[in-house]
């Protein structure tokens, strides 16, 4: 794999922001595109010279911040070949995690209520002899796992029955399972924008064409997104208490939604609601879910929810790249959804304290940034005055946080003037966290003054 030079000059967006010489942010912004995926592994980089001439700079400057990429080990160094994107060993061989000594704000996802999880894994394993003398294959999932889901979708308001749930390995997996098996390559998917990084990923690499539509401080355009789905094979929504915005679809926008196409929702937030009753399943739709943020990633479970035909169609296309859902770890969520009543409660009253603790912070330390109070979810979609996102988490980890840059959530390099911000984080780190993305943004305007700064006039 190749990128162009033009490719990734739009990449990088506005290069000229951030502090220090032009070769060392044009090192960092490679360096963050490689280590947050929009550059993946192994992709051959554009030649200096063509490099140079798309980004109006210095041909001096690219072969400067190649070459640090090259000692860094971001770069490989074949002579004369040109440098292919890698990641050096042991410096992040865990690519999209923070490293132990950063401050993660890349992700939106609580830790686990521990001690309601020790409780489920320890029934679980009770309850484990029972499946023992089988093979333990179940490609839809266990039944008791799919009975506890369809409970919850039918308790929150949409009727189902066990055989419309198909148990995944997360929403993800949901997600990119629906895609592979029922959308082809060039096929048109409508998404909002912004959205997930990693939906638009699996999109990205099934081949298809993406449709962003807006979605504006005062929601969903639901016109636009009818005129989008003219013809397009999918149309794709995080309706409630959407990533990364944490805004919630109305009952009114929710009724209108008829579109041509398969209407997917993800609705793995719809248990977040912090401010407002939850809200209900939208039906007539394949509806994606997860235990991920109700209750901890680290469970890797998730489901989907569509017509049976679907559900057999996905359970046998699985077979292709996994053949089951690990049976502990079914248990133990039909456990915890069993007991979801009383384990919500408290998760949210922290998610209620995180939230006005972050929105306290950004009002302190980052007062020119416009965030909006969402009614659930985990984020807010914080807008800067000028368009420095990329720069700003390219510098962030030396000022000891994580950052995801605001075009992770877009299409064709939007959103640099937008950070996602999580408030999963306890108040310790999310107050260091805040501070240390107040110091890289002095540094990223500093060194744009610099650069933009009058050249002194001829004595
Ligand atoms: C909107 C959305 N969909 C899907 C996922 C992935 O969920 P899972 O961990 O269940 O794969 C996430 C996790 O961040 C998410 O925010």
């Amino acid at each position: 794999m190749h990128t162009s030079s033009h490719n990734l000059a739009r990449l990088l967006g506005d290069f000229s922001a951030g502090p220090g010489p032009a070769h060392r942010r044009l090192s960092d912004l490679v360096r963050l595109l490689i280590l947050d995926g929009r550059l993946p592994l192994d992709t051959a980089l554009p030649g200096e010279r063509d490099l140079a001439a798309a980004l109006g700079i210095s041909r001096t400057t690219v072969s400067t911040a190649y070459a640090t990429l090259r000692e860094q080990g971001y770069l490989s160094t074949r002579d004369r070949a040109r440098g292919r994107t890698r990641v050096p060993p042991g410096k992040q061989e865990d690519p999209g995690v923070a490293g132990p000594d950063l401050i993660d704000f890349s992700h939106a996802a609580s830790p686990a209520p521990g001690e309601a999880l020790h409780r489920a894994y320890t029934r679980a394993l009770d309850r484990l002899p029972r499946y023992l003398p089988r093979h333990g294959y179940n490609p839809a999932g266990l039944p008791e796992l799919r009975e506890a889901v369809a409970r919850r979708y039918t308790d929150r308001g949409l009727p189902t029955d066990p055989a419309q749930i198909l148990v995944t390995n997360g929403a993800q997996h949901a997600f990119s399972l629906l895609v592979r098996t029922t959308v082809r390559p060039r096929d048109r998917v409508v998404t909002e924008h912004p959205s997930y990084p990693h939906a638009l990923g699996v999109l990205r690499t099934a081949g298809c064409r993406i449709t962003p539509v807006a979605l504006t401080e005062d929601g969903w355009n639901v016109d636009g997104l009818v005129e989008a789905a003219r013809g397009a094979a999918m149309t794709f929504l995080i309706p409630d208490f959407h990533n990364p915005t944490g805004q919630v679809m109305s009952e009114v926008d929710r009724s209108r939604l008829r579109l041509d196409g398969r209407l997917v929702v993800d609705e793995t937030m719809s248990e977040l609601a912090l401010d407002t009753p939850p809200p209900t399943p939208i039906s007539g739709a394949v509806s994606i879910g997860s235990a991920a943020k109700t209750f901890w990633g680290g469970l890797r479970i998730g489901w989907l929810r569509g017509d049976r035909a679907l559900v057999r169609q996905l359970a046998q296309a699985r077979a292709g790249t996994d053949l089951g859902t690990p049976v502990v770890e079914q248990l133990a969520c039909a456990e915890l959804l069993g007991e979801i009543d009383q384990v919500l409660p408290g998760r949210l009253a922290e998610l209620r304290e995180r939230r006005a603790l972050l929105l306290g912070l950004v009002a302190e330390h980052l007062p020119d940034w416009t965030v909006g109070r969402p009614l659930g979810g985990l984020s807010v979609w914080a807008r800067l005055p000028e368009p420095v996102s990329s720069a700003l988490a390219a510098v962030a980890p030396q000022f000891g946080v994580h950052l995801a840059a605001g075009p992770r959530f877009g299409v064709g390099g939007a959103f640099e003037r937008f950070v996602r911000l999580p408030y999963t984080l306890a108040a310790e780190p999310m107050t260091a966290g805040i501070r240390g993305i107040a110091a890289a943004l002095s540094a990223v305007r500093s060194g744009r003054r610099a650069d933009t700064a009058p050249a002194a006039p001829l004595a």
